[in-house]
């Protein structure tokens, strides 16, 4: 694979959809040209950061390298800006500003609140895969609801919007895959989808402005900024952030992992036969191995240089997380799943002021998950060809068939 085919996987949904030739690709790069220029017809040019340590010095320095104006690869750099400003957008001054208004509720003593009914939510989906008969999609009939059911809960919206949500983000994140798109053309899908979002928490948010209640929600609703209530723009802007960024990527690492876990019978055996000593560790291998965030951009705001290569003012990097992931000079093995991989200093979750703030929730879920699983599935196998979304930015399986044993 020669460099420009290399770099091209970056603006390529289908090259996401299959994994080996991603990575394949980014190993190239990470050896080749760690610092690599790509112009794709069609998309403004960007430098690929592919190595993990220029990830991580990258996105430390967030006075030098901002998230605005360009937070991700976009078709059409013209195309109108969102309606909406989120945390991801944001920069300093006003980013740890807003970020705040969240952070206590993303803590672990925060999140442990929610822990009775993410077990309880677990124990539901594990119970569900049991009425199935032995034979499900672990995508559509697990992975892709049990998230969005938790940050339902967590913003306090009713369940019965939860279908509608799950469209919404599929549309959102899939705006490049024909199966989960509504229109066409990428950009204008997920723009449609981001109206129909606006619309639905606007109602939301004027209803917990009239009636508030100790939820997520309200508090965002609520929340004052410099002493007015918070702009449309930015409270709406948060719930769309968190209702998607706390879905597809969870149930992708759920998905994901199941996957590699059935690629791997060595390492589901060694899971199997000490799930409490294990699932903690495998959570976090299934995120590095995963990576379900492709990318996140940032924006030089002065001329700089990284690895002796000149980056102008105002040019964009990419940050590769799949392929920080899988970087040679950091992680021993960097190509097997290890369930029990220690230490795992993966960046699955970004690093620096904009580091996940749900973290400590999804490493909840996805543990939660696993723990009423594990003990209670058996003779587990493919039952089909999985399929992976194809996407730029948020993705894992669309489809993963499997049969099974369970108690
Ligand atoms: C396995 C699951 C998840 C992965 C892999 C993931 C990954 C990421 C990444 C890579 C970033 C950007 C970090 C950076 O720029 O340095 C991010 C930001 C964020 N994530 Fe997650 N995330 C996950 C789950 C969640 C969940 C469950 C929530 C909340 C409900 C959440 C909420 C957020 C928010 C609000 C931000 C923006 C933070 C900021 O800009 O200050 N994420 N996430």
């Amino acid at each position: 694979m020669n460099l420009d085919e290399a770099g091209g996987v970056f603006t390529d949904p289908t090259a996401y959809a299959d994994e080996q030739r991603f990575h394949a690709a980014t190993a190239v790069l990470r050896r080749e040209s760690p610092v690599h220029r790509v112009e794709t017809e069609g998309f403004a040019p960007f430098w690929a950061i592919t190595r993990y340590d220029d990830v991580m010095e990258i996105s430390r320095d967030s006075e030098l390298w901002h998230n605005a104006p360009r937070t991700a690869v976009q078709q059409d750099p013209d195309a109108p800006a969102p309606p909406i400003r989120a945390l991801v957008q944001m920069d300093a001054p006003d980013h740890p500003i807003y970020r705040h208004i969240s952070a206590d509720w993303f803590k672990p003593a925060g999140v442990r609140r929610l822990s009775d009914r993410i077990t309880q939510l677990a124990k539901r989906y594990v119970d569900h895969m049991a009425d199935l008969g032995g034979e499900c999609d672990f995508v559509q009939d697990v992975a892709a609801h049990y998230p969005l059911y938790v940050i339902l809960s967590l913003l306090g919206l009713p369940e019965e919007d939860f279908p509608r949500m799950l469209k919404l983000t599929q549309e959102l994140f899939g705006a490049e895959d024909q199966d989960l798109a509504r229109a066409a053309d990428g950009d204008a899908a997920a723009m449609e989808a981001l109206l129909d979002f606006f619309q639905y928490f606007q109602k939301v948010i004027a209803d917990r402005r009239e009636n508030p209640t100790d939820d997520l929600g309200s508090v965002i609703a609520n929340a004052t900024v410099h002493g007015d209530t918070i702009g449309e723009l930015e409270v709406v802007g948060y719930y769309v952030l968190i209702a998607t960024a706390g879905h597809d990527t969870t149930s992708a690492a759920i998905s994901g992992g199941l996957h590699a876990l059935l690629d791997n019978p060595d390492q589901w055996q060694r899971l199997t036969a000490d799930p409490s000593a294990l699932v903690p560790t495998a959570v976090d291998e299934m995120i590095r191995w995963t990576s379900p965030v492709k990318h996140f951009m940032r924006t030089a705001t002065r001329d700089t240089t990284i690895r002796g290569v000149p980056i102008p003012a105002g040019d964009a990097v990419l940050l590769s997380y799949p392929s920080a992931n899988r970087d040679e000079d950091v992680f021993t093995d960097p190509q097997t799943f290890d369930v029990g991989r220690t230490p795992n200093k993966h960046v699955g979750f970004g690093f620096g002021a904009h580091y996940c703030l749900g973290t400590h929730l999804a490493r909840l879920e996805a543990r939660a998950l696993y723990t009423e699983l594990v003990p209670r599935l058996r003779e587990v196998e493919l039952a089909g060809t999985p399929e992976y979304m194809q996407t730029v930015f948020v993705g894992g399986p669309k489809r993963l068939p499997i049969r099974y044993k369970i108690s």
